[in-house]
């Protein structure tokens, strides 16, 4: 049977009622049923937030790709629309692929990657091309007539010809701007650059961006902006090695600060840093708001990790809570969006007292916001135990000493395990923390933003409980937890 909205709509409808609520988030964005990836098409349009995100809805598992749709007034409460493409077209038969969305001449044009197999093998039989459709309304899209808008014998030298997908567009100087992940013949990423004056007849323009040879064998979902007067590059490189602590999963993400030379088509950079140093982060995209803030969500899984509620909930995959992306200096600061504090209830607040071995918390959750001000000066180690049960727990910890942050879920629950550690500097001893933990998820958001540890975890429901622990002395200057409430609850 041959895919269409229609028949993803009625399927959706029917089938909700079959979720597995266990490890359903509360205030993270999730899919209505069965399998969502990427965050695709983020866009603030008249006046509200858009999300469309890669979705499979007949099954907990990838398969051909469909464009979901949710909107928000809030980035936090999101109201499912319906699906907005399906893979219905010679142009995208075998999958619409990760894309963008751009606002021009009052309409909503999304702009994504059209996937087609040739043979049976999924690793290497297919080509993709670039395709365009379009709203008035922003919720019922038309794919354009003279699709694909990019076809294959636009893709240069040297060049994957088959690995060339997820258009992000942009506006520079009066000239619409896309950026592609591929690879070339040595197997790096790379970024080709793409202008067109009406989003309809694209020229090619350069290869943007390549890896050096430390940055993975392919690039996907490239995102270029201009932030604070210099323009950010981000991708999600497929197999980086890893390199000290970081970049210790499958495909990680990157951020690079440079300048873009829109005549050349090159972008200049020096470092390239990690979005997030956590577990589950991916395929990021960002958007600017009508207040000036650059807004990025990312998809809040990693393609090799083992996704428990696949095994009978009927649902797998979830976003990260939008953070708004700041710059200072060289580098980026991720923090939870605002909007987020509007959603904290009654919770447990503590100020300055200290320490010593372990303290259990009166507050006890699956669904909550901590924020913690310490001095670690007089302490070895200093951790907070989550998620907290008979046998299980989550441990995030820092040593001073080292200077180094953990998150460690090996006793976490039923989910893949594993620990992740970055460096960290605390000035005078002083470290802040706010912590965002779900259903199935921990966000960690480090000294104000500086860096972020994100990762999925599945303890029993009963694992509750909060514990502070200190090897030395720890002094804590504040300590507050809201239990966060779920949207509709509000
Ligand atoms: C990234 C990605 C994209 C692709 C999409 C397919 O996670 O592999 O490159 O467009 O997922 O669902």
């Amino acid at each position: 049977m041959s895919y269409s909205i229609e028949r993803a709509n009625s399927f959706i409808a029917e089938s909700k009622h079959l979720l597995v609520d266990q490890y359903r988030l509360h205030y993270h964005f999730m899919g209505e049923f069965g399998w969502i990836n990427d965050p695709n098409g983020f866009i603030q349009y008249n006046g509200e937030y858009h999300l469309f995100y890669q979705y499979h809805p007949y099954q907990p598992v990838w398969g051909p790709m469909h464009w979901g749709h949710a909107v928000s007034k809030d980035l936090v409460e999101w109201r499912h629309l319906p699906v907005a493409l399906a893979p219905d077209q010679p142009y995208d038969r075998d999958g619409c692929f990760s894309g963008s969305a751009i606002e021009h001449n009052e309409n909503l044009y999304l702009l994504y990657t059209g996937h087609i197999m040739t043979g049976p093998d999924i690793t290497k039989d297919y080509y993709q091309v670039q395709n365009i459709a379009v709203s008035q309304d922003g919720i019922l899209f038309a794919k354009d007539a003279h699709n694909p808008v990019i076809n294959t014998d636009q893709i240069p030298a040297h060049t994957s010809q088959k690995d060339f997908r997820d258009p992000k567009v942009f506006v520079r100087d009066g000239q619409f701007y896309m950026v592609l992940g591929s690879n070339d013949d040595q197997g790096k990423g790379l970024i080709l650059l793409y202008r067109s004056a009406d989003l309809h007849t694209w020229e090619y323009v350069n290869v943007m961006a390549q890896s050096d040879g430390t940055l993975g064998d392919n690039w996907e979902c490239p995102d270029v902006f201009e932030l604070d007067g210099v323009d950010v590059l981000m991708m999600s490189p497929q197999r980086m090695a890893p390199q000290g602590n970081n970049y210790h999963n499958l495909h990680s993400t990157v951020y690079m600060i440079g300048k873009l030379n829109t005549d050349t088509g090159v972008f200049d950079y020096h470092q390239y840093i990690p979005i997030d140093y956590g577990f589950d982060f991916y395929a990021c995209q960002t958007t600017l708001d009508d207040q000036g803030r650059r807004i990025m969500i990312g998809w809040m899984d990693s393609w090799e990790a083992s996704m428990p509620t696949q095994n009978g909930h009927h649902w797998a995959g979830a976003m990260t809570l939008p953070r708004e992306v700041i710059r200072e200096g060289e580098h980026l600061l991720f923090r939870p969006v605002a909007e987020l504090e509007q959603y904290r209830l009654d919770g447990l607040h503590a100020e300055s007292f200290e320490v010593q071995g372990q303290q259990v918390l009166e507050y006890t959750g699956e669904s909550y916001e901590i924020e913690l001000n310490v001095d670690v000066t007089k302490a070895e180690e200093f951790a907070i135990h989550l998620r907290t049960g008979e046998t299980e727990t989550t441990v995030l910890s820092y040593s001073p000493l080292e200077q180094l942050f953990r998150f460690n879920r090996d006793q976490s629950g039923i989910g893949p395990g594993g620990e992740r550690i970055t460096s960290l500097a605390t000035p005078a001893g002083k470290l802040h923390l706010r912590i965002f933990v779900d259903l199935s998820s921990v966000e960690v958001f480090l000294q104000n933003g500086e860096k972020v540890m994100t990762g999925r975890i599945y303890p029993q429901p009963e694992s509750q409980g909060i514990a502070l622990y200190s090897n030395g002395i720890t002094q804590v200057q504040s300590l507050h937890i809201w239990n966060l409430a779920k949207p509709e609850q509000i």
